[in-house]
């Protein structure tokens, strides 16, 4: 048991020695959590290679959301908020993103002429002016209860309406699972009140984040709609 320890700290040993002394991609993180509106900077070192480009995520078109495709972005060049830089002893590139959002979570892949390494980007979600009280019309529209909350990979929303929790499809009600935003088609009188989203995101593991938005929800509706229900019941 001791000796087949010690053979294989000295296997690790001769291995990291070896691979040190030749070509290399050396990327000291696999997966980042970032906060939204932030800037970050991701360091890759080339050692004995060339440096080829950092790959961006790819993702298809889900929940509403347009696909995103990957691109190849090289020393200089610059891609929307995500460029590259040579830094250090010129022997790192280094992925520079301004002002991350949502849409830039997924997996970075620091490409060089023999080697390449990845890593994950997940991005923290933020309640950020969120609308309260919000007015819905009454009628035969349809409404929206807007949260517009999200992250990557995107967060759980647990909705309760007066204190009842809600599950969804239900009622001509249902969830958004980019935004958490609740859908409603013909809003009714019963739609209104007072509406608590728990949002929690377990990506963040070891530490889950969690947080609790208010919204009063008002239904409102032209007189004559609502002059005109008060009639159909008095007629009964
Ligand atoms: C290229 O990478 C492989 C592993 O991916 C490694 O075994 C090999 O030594 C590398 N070549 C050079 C020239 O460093
Ligand atoms: C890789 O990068 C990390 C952090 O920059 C550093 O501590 C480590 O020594 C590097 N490893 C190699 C093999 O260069
Ligand atoms: C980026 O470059 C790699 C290696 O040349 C290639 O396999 C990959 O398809 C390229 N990706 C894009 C989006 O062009
Ligand atoms: C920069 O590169 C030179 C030559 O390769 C080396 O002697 C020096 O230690 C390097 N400096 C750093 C900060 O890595
Ligand atoms: C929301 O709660 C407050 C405080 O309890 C109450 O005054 C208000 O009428 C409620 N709003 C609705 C739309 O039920």
């Amino acid at each position: 048991m001791f000796a087949a320890t010690e053979l294989s700290i000295t296997i690790l040993f001769l291995a990291a020695t070896v691979s040190y002394s030749s070509a290399e991609i050396n990327l000291s993180f696999q997966s980042v959590t970032a906060q939204q509106f932030r800037t970050r900077r991701f360091a890759c070192e080339v050692t004995g290679e060339n440096f080829v480009a950092w790959e961006t995520p790819s993702r298809e078109a889900s929940h509403g959301q347009p696909a995103i495709e990957s691109k190849n972005i090289t020393v200089g060049q610059s891609s929307g908020r995500v460029s590259v830089e040579r830094t250090g002893n010129n022997s790192y590139y280094t992925l520079v993103i301004v002002d991350v959002t949502v849409s830039d979570g997924g997996k970075y892949t620091c490409r060089g002429s023999n080697e390449s390494k990845s890593f994950t980007l997940k991005v923290d979600f933020l309640i950020h002016g969120v609308k309260t009280p919000q007015r819905l019309t009454y009628g035969m529209q349809d409404g929206t209860i807007e949260l517009g909350v999200s992250a990557h990979p995107p967060p759980q929303y647990q909705w309760r309406k007066d204190g009842q929790l809600m599950t969804f499809p239900e009622d001509g009600k249902s969830i958004d699972l980019y935004s958490g935003s609740i859908k409603i088609t013909r809003v009714g009188i019963g739609d209104q009140g007072n509406y608590t989203c728990r949002v929690v995101w377990m990506a963040g593991k070891p530490r889950e984040t969690e947080d609790t938005v208010d919204i009063e929800v008002l239904v409102v509706g032209s007189h004559s709609i609502i002059i005109n229900s008060v009639d159909f019941k008095s007629l009964q």
